[in-house]
């Protein structure tokens, strides 16, 4: 074998009660597509950002070989320096400025040396995403693109110079089949112009199409190093959680009752095309103890359908008819949507659903602190009992409950905003991509944990756009195309055909 373009060898790295990496060993080679997988806190973010320079020379132990040579970044720009560049789990990118702006941050062209070169930096950047096949316009707002485009965006900036190792970290996690299609086309492209990747991924089908081989990681320790040819689905979770997961649907036979939730006619107002709609004429009902599964494709109107139930739009653009246990509602935020039993856990964590800078604790009895509270004064045993039992049964995995959450492995963030939901004891709760993020072994616990629900008479409702999630776990699929429910399916007749039919517009 060549001898790799990068070494990393005895990594560790510590935080406060915290041995998040011990002795980390990583080989890259030139053009591959390296893999690095593990369970939720294993410690692949922190090894990259100790790559990358996030983390500088000094605070961890190790050494780093580029191209046999030592090398010690103090700071980002020195590993950007070096050719290697990272994409971050959550994106990073200013909202309020636009594409060029963003690509081009502090590093901007510039004229008499000070002055910005507009119309070199529309021209370059014109040219960047040219050469990627992407066809955006530069001046476009950040805050304007979708997540996914964002993420391509965030690509260009880290290509642009001159890279030979890209990192990215769970890159498809809010891409669209076709953008990350994209996605996989750029990658193959670098690696035939020699540039090495490493890509993180809890999705195996992804590990398994692009990488060449793969790393994995468990409990902050190196497992070892895989060609994808000698592994297999089986044989890569055994690895990373350390004993075999047979069943990975564990969907227990529920016996749905009454009616709970009753959605007549509801309809989300298109705010930049006036005259049509996101959420169209929508009406389902759901029933105490069944799993109903919104099904789609990205875009076909079923967050924002959530959303509206949730009360998170204006009441100025939303309209129709939303009742629990047929009396109406009036929800006009996301207060009231508690109050009345509605409990909503989001797709994008870092906007909607946490606060970064505060506790666990705090963070999952936010929002149901009048539940764990006498004469406004908070219980304090009980709010830790109560914090306890969910990092008990989601298996969060952090040292006390007084981290703040911003520390926490990007998965492990997603189990708090789930127990925050689960603390307000919900009659409906409603999950958008409960899984995005979350390793094998922590999915299996969050299907179990959506079973229990069912079984004390909770209305699960979940969006997903896996569709083995779907058809396992789901006991009726609606499926929506443009803003409308264009199908409904029952889960001995569903199949991943019928569904893409109603989500591709077709009927059957
Ligand atoms: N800044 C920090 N302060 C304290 N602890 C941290 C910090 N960053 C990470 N950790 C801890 O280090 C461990 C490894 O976290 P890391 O983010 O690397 O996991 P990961 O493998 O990327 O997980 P995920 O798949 O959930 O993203 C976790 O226990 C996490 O809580
Ligand atoms: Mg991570």
């Amino acid at each position: 074998m060549n001898s790799p373009v990068l070494e990393m060898r005895h990594i560790t790295k510590k935080f406060p009660g915290v041995r998040a990496l011990d002795d980390v060993t990583l080989e890259v080679q030139k053009g591959e597509i390296l893999g690095l997988v593990g369970e939720n806190g294993a410690g692949k973010s922190t090894l990259m950002k100790v790559l990358s320079g996030v983390y500088p020379h000094g605070t961890y132990d190790g050494e780093i070989f580029h191209k046999g040579e030592t090398v010690r970044f103090h700071h980002i720009n020195e590993a950007k320096q070096s050719g290697i560049g990272i994409i971050h789990q959550e994106l990073n990118l200013i909202p309020e400025l636009n594409i060029a702006e963003n690509i081009f941050l502090n590093e901007e062209p510039t004229v008499w040396g000070s002055v910005i070169n507009y119309s070199e930096m529309y021209l370059e950047t014109h040219k960047i995403l040219d050469n990627m096949g992407i066809d955006m316009n530069p001046r476009r707002k950040i805050a304007h693109l979708t997540m996914g485009k964002q993420q391509l965006v965030e690509i260009a900036k880290a290509i642009k110079d001159n890279i030979e190792i890209l990192i990215l970290d769970e890159p498809t996690s809010s891409l669209t089949e076709v953008e990350v299609d994209l996605l996989y086309e750029l990658l193959r492209a670098l690696k035939h112009k020699g540039v090495s990747c490493i890509f993180i991924s809890h999705k195996f089908k992804e590990i398994f199409h692009i990488c060449d081989r793969v790393s994995i990681l468990k409990d902050g320790k190196y497992v070892g190093t895989y060609p994808i040819p000698d592994l297999n689905h089986d044989k890569m979770v055994s690895l990373m959680v350390g004993r075999n997961i047979k069943e990975l649907f564990v969907k227990e036979t529920a016996d749905p009752g009454e009616c709970v939730l009753e959605v007549n006619d509801l309809c989300v107002k298109n705010p930049t095309r006036p005259g049509s709609f996101l959420v169209d004429h929508v009406s389902f009902k759901a029933r105490k103890g069944e799993i109903l599964a919104f099904a789609g494709l990205m875009g076909s109107g079923r967050t924002e359908t959530m959303m509206a139930i949730f009360g998170a739009y204006s009441k100025k653009s939303v309209s129709g008819d939303i009742r629990i246990h047929n009396n109406s509602t009036n929800i006009r935020n996301p207060a009231d949507a508690l109050k009345n039993g509605i409990a909503l856990v989001t797709e994008d964590r870092k906007q909607l659903g946490l606060h970064l800078l505060m506790s666990i604790k705090e963070n999952i009895t936010l929002a149901s602190l009048e539940k764990i509270s006498f004469a406004n004064v908070i219980n304090k045993p009980k709010e830790s009992q109560i914090v306890g039992e969910y990092i008990d049964s989601l298996k969060i995995k952090t040292p006390s409950d007084q981290i703040a959450v911003n520390t926490l492995s990007g998965g492990n963030q997603q189990k708090v905003v789930l127990g925050k939901s689960l603390a307000t004891e919900p009659l409906v709760l409603i999950l958008d991509e409960p899984t995005r993020g979350i390793d094998v072994g922590a999915k299996v616990e969050i299907f179990k944990i959506m079973n229990e629900l069912v079984k004390n008479g909770v209305v699960v409702i979940m969006i997903s756009s896996e569709m083995l999630e779907v058809l396992g776990m789901a006991d009726r699929i609606l499926v929506m195309h443009e803003g409308k429910i264009t199908g409904e399916l029952n889960r001995k007749e569903a199949t991943e055909e019928k569904i893409m039919t109603y989500a591709t517009g077709g009927t059957r």
